[in-house]
């Protein structure tokens, strides 16, 4: 009876909710009818305004909005100001195109998650999928409908900054994080108003900078830039990513924001991508310093027939785009289908639908306990515990805790580089965490030592982290109590243990951040060694958003974690962890170096002619070895994990095959734990040399103590190819190992092979 009388009203609503859905989702051909409509009314300057995009709403962006000479603007805060700079463009425009309102929303809006290094780190897409929903929710609720993000640049080098903003060092692993970013940004459809379009970026090969200096050249194969470089953004695009970014670097040759082989050839060309691409910031007018123009008008005309559909600041597009196709230099042609593909994103973002942002989202939407809990949950997952010698982790509550460091109770670095709207108020440190958790008498604290910020990056000395307004923290707290090495060995001496924060300030990494040492900034060695002088158990907590060299910490440190940077939760997260009510799980992203000098170090490299052997005669250091501090996929937890049994569904697969494989894995220890178990392949004979190890597959398995799983893996016969010397992408016959592992340098294995065709 019940049911009867419900069905009625159920149908109503799902109708009525259909005929929401079905007013945003436009269809592909009534917005190409409707872009193609646009385009015959625009003048030539209202088309460039459509690729031009300015930084901030000034008195002047508002005038050029009013005239349709602005396509986008970056950078403006809040819905209020957002939807002033929209108004301007959708009632006072002559054609009320509206404007795509874009922001750097990298990790977090304003409940700032870890760092994109530090969640990669979780291996767990769902999580990060979530933490982007959470981040476009509250950045639509700020009147923005783009993101800056994700950054997808693969990075070997730590000495490059900006390592810190992606997922580390591995294509897969990049490529599986990117996806989820992408779809925790737009959501299911990017015209819901709680979704944001998301920007793919640096496209490419950035992060293979040289000498890891930021902005520096790259020169690589086209094998490495498709196997290495390539696969996250073709990732982000087979998940219907809406925009890329080109990145500031030349590649080999020809700067990536006028690179018509990859904006056009590939991207366009051999993945369909059908979005727009967006010039990173002045890289348009950089191509003059790059050599490659002789002038921003010849820059302009480089980029945008090279593929770059809108120029981000540095105003040439507005300025010589109608000049160049007056001239006969540019065809309008070109300019039309950069235009097209701006005003399809924005159709499909449902701007021309719902231009405004609600305001009263901002007051419900932002820093809400659900969001804190997802942060802190994100955190919790984020942290690598490297060491446990003894068990010293999880401590016991009883007895005194000495809380030391330069980073114990540092907001802003809590925050991490780049975050959003992030207010250093909002974070929690461990300090006040620990605080709480055990109550001021058990807590001692000391600062120690304070991190002395670089002087510019130009000066020959030691540098100048970014203030704390360049991050992009703002609040943050200065603690005013004069640190001391003498005070800290004196609460270490009072305390039971000592839980030793030290690494970078936030500011230390990121953009324009690279540093040409991995060491500890300052006096934090000094500190440490008196620390450990106490002879008192240390856990050494490490923030920072790069591996720093610590060969000397496993011999004299019984525990260490890497904690990255955690967001505004970290304080919260590493207090659960160091306590045990949640065991860690975090895995690394990235190869550890034992020293600056063995970089690059990433686990996916080739074999060479002499990859090891007892002499002196094999690849290798004659004064340090070669090996990693931490090998790639390396996290420990407090139990133990035995795997077994590796078993493949067939020794042989066709090339359009599925490899199947499992392994038996169960936890032997005394407490429940979640393991990233590790699927690792290897092809021992192909046309071209092949890593020796490549990650192709990873699950979050968490098991009861004593209790055992069958973990399957499936791979596609074809994601184990490799490109050929004419860059046909191939499956070679012939034998492959395969590995059950928990870390890149470990693990069960076998043998299968690929049969000829
Ligand atoms: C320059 C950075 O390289 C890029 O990542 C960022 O999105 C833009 N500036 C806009 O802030």
């Amino acid at each position: 009876m019940l049911r009867s009388r419900c069905l009625p009203f159920v149908f109503i609503v799902l109708l009525g909710s259909c005929l929401i859905a079905g007013a945003q989702q436009v269809s592909q051909g009534e917005i190409e009818r409707r872009v193609n409509a646009l385009l015959q009314q625009m003048t030539l300057e209202e088309k460039a305004g459509q690729l031009a995009q300015f930084a901030g709403k000034s008195p002047q962006t508002m005038e050029m909005i009013r005239q349709g000479k602005v396509g986008s603007l970056l950078g403006v805060l809040g819905a209020k100001e957002n939807n002033e700079a929209q108004r301007e463009a959708v009632e006072h425009s002559r054609l009320k195109i509206p404007l795509i309102l874009g922001y750097d929303v990298i990790h977090g809006f304003r409940t700032v998650f870890p760092v994109p290094l530090a969640s990669a780190s979780s291996f767990d897409p769902q999580m990060i999928e979530q933490s982007e929903r959470i981040a476009a929710k509250e950045a639509s609720a700020a009147g923005l409908k783009w993101t800056f993000a994700p950054m997808l640049d693969i990075a070997r080098d730590p000495r490059w900054g900006r390592i810190v903003e992606g997922a580390g060092e591995d294509p897969y692993l990049g490529s599986i994080v990117g996806a989820a970013r992408v779809r925790g940004f737009q959501g299911k459809d990017m015209a819901d108003p709680d979704s944001v379009v998301a920007c793919a970026k640096h496209y490419v090969a950035y992060g293979a900078t040289e000498g890891g200096r930021d902005y520096n050249t790259v020169d690589i194969s086209e094998q490495l830039l498709r196997e290495v470089y390539l696969p996250p953004f073709h990732a982000a695009v087979e998940s219907g990513v809406g925009t890329v970014m080109s990145a500031f670097n030349d590649l080999n040759g020809i700067p990536a924001t006028a690179n018509h082989h990859t904006l056009t050839e590939i991207l366009r060309g051999e993945w369909k991508f059908d979005g727009f691409v967006v010039s990173d910031y002045s890289s348009v007018h950089e191509l003059v310093a790059h050599g490659i123009a002789a002038d921003d008008s010849e820059a302009a005309l480089e980029a945008l027939s090279a593929g770059v559909d809108m120029d981000m600041a540095d105003g040439a597009y507005i300025k010589y785009i109608p000049d160049l196709v007056k001239s006969n230099k540019l065809p309008v042609s070109v300019v039309d289908e950069a235009v097209r593909r701006v005003l399809r994103v924005k159709f499909k973002a449902g701007l021309f639908e719902h231009p405004y942002a609600d305001p009263n989202r901002e007051k419900t939407d932002i820093l809400t306990p659900q969001n804190l809990e997802v942060a802190r949950k994100m955190a919790l997952e984020s942290m690598v515990l490297l060491q446990n010698k003894n068990d010293l982790l999880p401590l016991s509550r009883k007895g005194t805790l000495a809380v030391i460091g330069p980073l114990a109770d540092d907001k802003a670095s809590q925050l991490g580089s780049w975050a959003g709207n992030g207010q250093a108020k909002d974070a929690v440190t461990p300090l006040q965490a620990l605080r709480e958790k055990l109550g001021n008498e058990h807590v001692l604290y000391a600062k120690g030592v304070d991190i002395p910020p670089y002087e510019s990056g130009l000066a020959a000395g030691v540098a100048a982290p970014a203030p704390s307004s360049a991050t992009g923290v703002a609040g943050a707290e200065s603690d005013h109590r004069p640190a001391s090495i003498p005070d800290a060995v004196n609460a270490a001496q009072k305390a039971d243990v000592v839980a030793l924060f030290v690494g970078e300030l936030a500011g230390m990494t990121g953009e324009a951040s690279s540093r040409a040492s991995l060491g500890l900034p300052g006096d934090q060695l000094k500190l440490i060694d008196a620390v450990l002088a106490t002879n008192k158990p240390v856990v050494l907590v490490l923030e920072s958003g790069r591996p720093l060299d610590i060969r000397w910490a496993p011999g004299r440190v019984p525990a260490i974690i890497q904690a990255w940077y955690l967001g505004v939760q970290a304080g919260n997260a590493i207090a659960d962890v160091l306590f045990g009510e949640v065991s860690p799980s975090g895995r690394l992203p990235l190869t550890w170096p034992r020293s600056i000098g063995q970089i690059p170090n990433y686990y996916n490299h080739k074999s060479t002619g002499r990859p090891s052997s007892p002499d002196r005669w094999h690849t290798g250091y004659l004064d340090l070895s070669k090996e990693p501090l931490f090998p790639f996929g390396f996290g420990l937890t407090y139990t133990k994990f035995k795997y077994s049994s590796l078993k493949l569904e067939s020794p042989s697969i066709a090339r359009g095959g599925i490899l199947r494989v499992s392994a038996e894995i169960e936890n032997t220890g005394k407490r429940e734990g979640t393991e990233v178990v590790q699927l690792y392949v290897h092809d021992r004979v192909a046309p071209t040399s092949r890593p020796v190890r490549e990650l192709k597959g990873f699950q979050r398995v968490t098991l009861a103590p004593g209790e055992h799983k069958a973990v399957e893996f499936t791979v596609k016969a074809n994601d184990l190819g490799s490109y050929d010397p004419e860059m046909h992408w191939i499956v070679p016959a012939g034998t492959y190992d395969v590995w059950v592992a928990p870390d890149a340098s470990s693990g069960i294995s076998g043998a299968f092979e690929v049969e000829p065709r």
